[in-house]
């Protein structure tokens, strides 16, 4: 490592050998959608190096990024054609180190998205795999097999694509006859790699000594739940219920088999060849809490996403359960519970809280869709919602832009939206523009300070402005000053590595705890509730003297 902590920042408990990742604010940076330097309407790194200020101030411990290397961003960049390069959209490998070290400097962490289910069809290793021929070294990288059928016309199994469609694509061979099919979970553009094959295991080994060289402290890696697929590729029709990455479902053949857990003690290993505690966190969605804290024992990951704690709809009862379930499941293997509520895959919780019960909270909603949330009810209820997050004891991540409050985008033009689920569906599903859009810095320039150019890949509503930071800067009522004081309280009494206490007493539509010295009470009711005694620390919203009006949050220190 480059920077010792200390120096940088010495009021953060983050120093190298305190496993920084169990208590830290991870900042998810969509690097697309952040700030463009470049001026061209895509965010860039160097937009992110002239943040960083705007993040410290902010008080975060860490920044993941999306990805950023090459790529054709047939899938906004989950589709990596090059592991070990920038994609020039996003700068130049040395744009990557200055971002890295300006971060380092100032205490901020960063961890990078790697992809290695699958790489983007324009990858070195697919194109030379469609060039060889059936039962190559080459094909062998990737998931080739003959179709069914007579002629092989049909596909190798039933398996339906996440983003919609079949989860097949047939190949023309070099000899111009209709040839063998490959598997891709996502978009046709994304093959999936053969994790059963030790060539691949091994490229992916030197990736990660690849960034982890250039000073990265760990990896979100997409999509950990699809690695290995069943024995077999048997037949599967998923409960169509089962969530946005139908990881909801129990027995899918191509999530969660157990053959990943050796890929992770293998990854594990290779990062404890390294020192300053670097972390890896993964993306899976499994059914069940339980099945997630396996992907986190000692020897395995590091981190997972809670995304068991971002499913849970605005319910008091639901959210103590999860609560207590996550924390005593993730702490029977000494692992940290994650917290999340907003990332690029799913509606922002300042619309998504405020759904109606008749509209599944998945992967996009848009002007027909049914259950549209009510902008007031939404941020209120998401102001109270991150107050009670960032309270309790563990890692919490924020996704870029809900420091704002913003709200999902539902109303893009059709023409406008760029997500593949939105065309393998035929417009059926909007899918995930709306989570994506640009975000405002300053309420009167061009792209609200996205860029000074005034152009953005996905356009910025008009009422914007009033959500640039800005404006929200020195306004002591902003979701921004909500923020920033909730961050420098959590980490002034130490919250992040606390001990919850559930208190009763208050209701049933009440979430009430303690964490230290600090209570927590979340009104999830229709009636105000009566407040302890004690000075208030941090309030979602307003307070009515001595009473928590309806989906308020506060931080309540005793007397
Ligand atoms: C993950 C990413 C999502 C992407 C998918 C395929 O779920 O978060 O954005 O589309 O993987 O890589």
């Amino acid at each position: 490592m480059t920077f010792t902590q200390q120096d940088a920042r010495p009021e953060l408990e983050s120093a190298p050998g305190s496993e920084w990742w169990r208590t830290a604010v991870i900042y998810q940076i969509y690097p697309r959608s952040f700030a463009d330097a470049s001026g061209d309407g895509l965010g860039d790194l160097p937009g992110v190096t002239a943040h960083l200020d705007d993040l410290h101030e902010l008080g975060v411990d860490a920044i993941w990024l999306s990805p950023f290397q090459r790529s054709p961003q047939k899938d906004a960049g989950y589709d990596v054609a090059d592991y070990r390069d920038v994609d020039p959209i996003f700068g130049t490998l040395a744009d990557f180190d200055a971002m890295l070290a300006g971060a380092h400097e100032r205490g901020i962490r960063v961890i990078v998205d790697l992809v290695p289910n699958h790489s983007s069809d324009q990858h070195v290793w697919f194109q030379e795999a469609l060039k060889a021929a059936p039962g190559s070294p080459e094909r062998a990288r990737y998931i080739f097999r003959d179709g069914k059928g007579e002629n092989g016309e049909l596909p190798p199994n039933n398996w339906e694509s996440v983003f919609g469609g079949g989860m097949w694509k047939r190949v023309t061979e070099a000899d111009g006859t209709p040839g063998q099919w490959y598997l891709h979970i996502f978009d046709e553009s994304q093959p999936d790699f053969d994790w059963t094959n030790p060539e691949v295991r091994a490229e992916f080994r030197d990736i990660l000594r690849f960034w982890l060289d250039r000073g990265v402290d760990g990896f979100r890696v997409d999509v950990a739940h699809g690695l290995i697929k069943a024995e077999g590729l048997p037949d599967f029709t998923p409960d169509p219920e089962g969530g946005s990455m139908g990881g909801d479902s129990a027995g899918v053949p191509y999530w969660g088999q157990p053959g990943v857990h050796e890929v992770w003690r293998d990854w594990h290993e290779v990062l404890a060849e390294y020192d300053g505690d670097r972390a890896l966190c993964a993306e899976a969605w499994l059914p069940t809490v339980a099945q997630t804290a396996l992907w986190v024992r000692p020897d395995e990951m590091h981190q997972a996403f809670n995304f068991h704690y971002l499913e849970t709809t605005w319910d008091a009862e639901a959210l103590r359960a999860v609560i207590t379930e996550s924390l005593d499941a993730y702490g029977a293997v000494g692992a940290p519970s994650t917290w999340v509520l907003s990332n690029h895959d799913v509606v922002r919780h300042a619309s998504r809280l405020a759904l109606t019960a008749e509209n599944p909270q998945g992967a996009g909603i848009g002007p027909k869709s049914p259950g549209q949330p009510d902008p007031v009810t939404g941020l209120r209820r998401a102001r109270a919602a991150t107050s009670l997050m960032l309270a309790l004891p563990g890692s919490s991540y924020l996704y870029q832009g809900e420091e704002l409050g913003l709200p999902e985008v539902i109303d893009l033009p059709d023409d406008a939206r760029q997500d593949p689920t939105w065309f393998r569906t035929n417009g059926e599903r909007y899918g995930r523009d709306g989570c994506r859009v640009p975000i405002p810095w300053s309420a009167d320039a061009p792209a609200y300070g996205f860029n000074d150019t005034g152009a953005a890949w996905l356009p910025q509503p008009a009422e914007w402005a009033e959500f640039a930071r800005d404006v929200q800067r020195d306004d002591p009522a902003s979701t921004l000053s909500l923020y920033r004081s909730l961050l420098a309280e959590r980490r002034a009494h130490g919250l992040g590595a606390g001990t919850l206490e559930w208190l009763e007493g208050f209701g049933d539509d009440v979430v009430a705890f303690r964490n230290g010295p600090i209570t927590v009470i979340a009104n999830l009711g229709d009636t105000a509730v009566a407040l302890p005694a004690g000075d208030v620390v941090v309030a979602s919203g307003p307070l009515d003297g001595a009473s928590l009006p309806t989906d308020t949050t506060v931080w309540i220190a005793a007397a």
